[in-house]
C-alpha cells in the first residue's frame, strides 16, 4: 500500500501541476472579469465601440479623480441642499447610476440631477466639462424634462478637493435646463511642458558622463586594477599631466614679475611643507608644481588648486 501509494501521487504530479496552473489562470481570468464588470463607470453615449475616441481619452485623463467624492452645501431662501458628485463612479448604489444627487436638507428627499450612464466629456486647453444626463424629471419646470448636471472642471495645479461649488442653477427655460458645478483640478491642466532649455540638457548630460567617468574609472582602478590611494582616480597620470601643464601655461601667461618665490622655499622639504600646510597654499602648490617631475605624487589638493 505504502510504497505504491507513493509511486502512484509521483506518477501524478505532472498532471497536477497542469491542473494547478489551470485554476490559477481560471482565478486571475475571474478577477479580471469582476475588476471590468463589478464597478460601474461612466457610460458615453454610444455603443460600446462607437464611443468617440476624444470622450475616451478625457475620461483617462480624469482617471486620478476616478471615484472621488465631492460634496457642496447650498442655501437658497427657506431651502437648504446639500449637492454630491462622485466622478464616475454611483454616488448612491441606491439611485441607480447616479453621478450628482441633490439632498433637501428639510425633507432629506433625494433627487438624481445627473447619471454617469448617460455621461458626455468636452475638452478646451485648460477645462473640462463633464456632463451627466438623465436625471430625474422636473416637477413642473422646464416641460417636465429629464434633469441635466455640467460640472466644469479648471485646470488649477494646486487645487483643493473641497473646490467643488454649484455655479448656478437654470431652471426658467422650456427646455435645457441644467445645474451647473464648477470646481479646480490639475486634470484639467495641459500637459507641462518641460522648461528645460537645450543649454541645461547639455550640462545634465556632460555633468552625468563626468560622474559616471569619475565613479566608473574609480571603482575599476579599485577593483580592477587594484590601485590604491589617489591612483584610484581614473587616468591619474594623464590629468596629473593636463594638471601640470595648465599651471606652466598660467604661470607663463599670467605672471607680470620674473617669480623668485621658489627661493625662499627651497630651503624646506616637500614632506614637511605638506605636513605644515594641511591646506597647500597656491604658491605653495605652484612651487611644488614646478619641482616636481610628472607622475610623482603629489598632494591631491594642490592638483585641484593647479587645475582652478
Ligand atoms: C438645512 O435646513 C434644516 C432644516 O431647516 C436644518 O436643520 C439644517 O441645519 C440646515 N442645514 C444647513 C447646512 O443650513
Ligand atoms: C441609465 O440608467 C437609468 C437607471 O438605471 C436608466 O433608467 C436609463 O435608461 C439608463 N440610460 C441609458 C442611456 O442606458
Ligand atoms: C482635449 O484633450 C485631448 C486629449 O487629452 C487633447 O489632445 C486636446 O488637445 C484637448 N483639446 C483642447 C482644445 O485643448
Ligand atoms: C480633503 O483632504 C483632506 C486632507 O487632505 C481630508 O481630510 C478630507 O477628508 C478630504 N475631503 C474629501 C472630500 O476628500
Amino acid at each position: 500500500m505504502g510504497p505504491a501509494s507513493g509511486r502512484g501521487r509521483a506518477r501524478m504530479s505532472p498532471f497536477c501541476h497542469a491542473r494547478a496552473v489551470l485554476l490559477l489562470l481560471l482565478a486571475m481570468a475571474m478577477v479580471m472579469a469582476a475588476e471590468q464588470g463589478g464597478e460601474k463607470s461612466c457610460d458615453l453615449v454610444g455603443d460600446k465601440d462607437k464611443e468617440s475616441k476624444t470622450e475616451k481619452d478625457l475620461l483617462k485623463k480624469l482617471g486620478p479623480l476616478m471615484g472621488a467624492r465631492f460634496h457642496t452645501d447650498v442655501v437658497s431662501g427657506t431651502e437648504n441642499y446639500t449637492y454630491e458628485f462622485r466622478v464616475c463612479r454611483e454616488v448612491s448604489s441606491a439611485l441607480a447610476e447616479s453621478g450628482v444627487v441633490q439632498t433637501n436638507g428639510k425633507t432629506q428627499k433625494k433627487t438624481v440631477i445627473g447619471r454617469i450612464n448617460e455621461t458626455q466629456i468636452i475638452n478646451g486647453s485648460d477645462w473640462i466639462l463633464l456632463i451627466y444626463k438623465g436625471g430625474d424629471s422636473y416637477g413642473s419646470h422646464c416641460l417636465y424634462e429629464k434633469r441635466k448636471a455640467l460640472i466644469m472642471i479648471s485646470c488649477n495645479r494646486k487645487a483643493r478637493n473641497d473646490s467643488f461649488t454649484m455655479a448656478w442653477e437654470e431652471r426658467n427655460k422650456e427646455q435645457e435646463c441644467f445645474y451647473l458645478f464648477e470646481m479646480d483640478s490639475s486634470v484639467a491642466c495641459p500637459p507641462e511642458d518641460s522648461h528645460l532649455s537645450i543649454g541645461s540638457i547639455l550640462l545634465i548630460t556632460f555633468s552625468s558622463v563626468i560622474a559616471v567617468y569619475i565613479v566608473g574609472g574609480f571603482l575599476y582602478q579599485r577593483l580592477v586594477v587594484g590601485a590604491k590611494g589617489m591612483e584610484q582616480f581614473p587616468h591619474f597620470a594623464f590629468w596629473q599631466d593636463l594638471g601640470n601643464l595648465v599651471a606652466d601655461g598660467c604661470d607663463f601667461v599670467c605672471r607680470s614679475k620674473p617669480r623668485n618665490a621658489p627661493a625662499a622655499y627651497r630651503g624646506v622639504g616637500d614632506d614637511q611643507l605638506a605636513l605644515a600646510l594641511p591646506a597647500p597654499s597656491q604658491q605653495g602648490c605652484s612651487a611644488q608644481l614646478h619641482e616636481a617631475g610628472a607622475g610623482s605624487s603629489l598632494p591631491a589638493a594642490c592638483l585641484f588648486l593647479a587645475a582652478a
